[in-house]
């Protein structure tokens, strides 16, 4: 089993960069996010768990994420490839990952770091418009629908996550460095490590990963 993890803030484009790698390449693309806004959506337990957490921008707890990617990865076949975003976050998440995969007979084989600079992820956020139907993500002035508030794709009206208000912004900001940062040296020093330029505009960041993919 082969995985690779986009690591990034909030706003980095690991989302958007992940359509582009999906679309290029066999990987499965696993949000927690995505899979935790869907819960929440469905009514479910864990939906029930995650909202409060997710609504202040804190960290929903360990044990609640690696259920939900344990149960999504005793899913899949040996040789399926994942591509993790926003997982893991901590580093008991990370730790734990590599045992779930050890055990599956396989490894995080590489660690893109998407960098950004903090005021564009500021106006990144802020933009930031979902279709309630697809998903597909836009932004008011990066990536706009050709109607405004209507999906290019299906659509569906676009609507703003609860969490991208500026207050919400700015601490998960504060909890990614807290809570998060530590695993860019966690996976540098296992050589895993992939900086990527995601502050340029999505396609030459997607061009960029995917010619540093092994
Ligand atoms: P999650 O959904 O993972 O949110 P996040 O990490 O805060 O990241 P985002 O989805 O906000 O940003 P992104 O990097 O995907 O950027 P995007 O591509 O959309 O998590 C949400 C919450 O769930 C967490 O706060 C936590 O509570 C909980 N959670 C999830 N996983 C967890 C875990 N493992 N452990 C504990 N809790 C967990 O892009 C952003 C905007 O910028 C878009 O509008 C896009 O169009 C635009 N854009 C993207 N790239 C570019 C570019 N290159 N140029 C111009 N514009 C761009
Ligand atoms: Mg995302």
């Amino acid at each position: 089993m082969k995985a690779i993890i986009l690591l990034g803030a909030p706003g980095a484009g690991k989302g958007t960069l992940a359509e582009g790698v999906k679309n290029a390449t066999a990987f499965i693309h696993v949000s927690t996010g995505d899979m935790l806004r869907a819960a929440i959506k469905a009514g479910s337990p864990t939906g029930l768990e995650a909202k409060a957490f997710m609504e202040k921008g804190e960290l929903v707890p360990d044990e609640v994420i690696l259920r939900i990617v344990g149960e999504r990865l005793a899913q899949g076949r040996p040789d399926d490839q994942y591509m993790f975003d926003g997982f893991p976050r901590t580093l008991e998440q990370a730790r734990r990952l590599d045992d779930v995969l050890a055990g599956l007979g396989g490894a995080v084989n590489q660690v893109f770091l998407l960098e950004v600079p903090t005021p564009v992820i500021v106006s990144r956020l802020s933009g930031r418009r979902i279709c309630k139907g697809c998903g597909a993500v836009y932004h008011v002035t990066n990536i706009p629908s050709k109607v405004e508030g209507i999906c290019d794709q299906c659509g569906g009206a676009l609507y703003q996550r609860p969490d991208d208000s500026e207050a919400t912004v700015l601490n998960r900001l504060e909890v990614y460095q807290r809570q998060t940062a530590s695993l860019i040296d966690f996976y540098e020093r296992k050589g895993v490590l992939v900086r990527v330029n995601a502050g340029t505009n999505p396609q030459a960041a997607t061009a960029e990963l995917l010619s540093k993919l092994a």
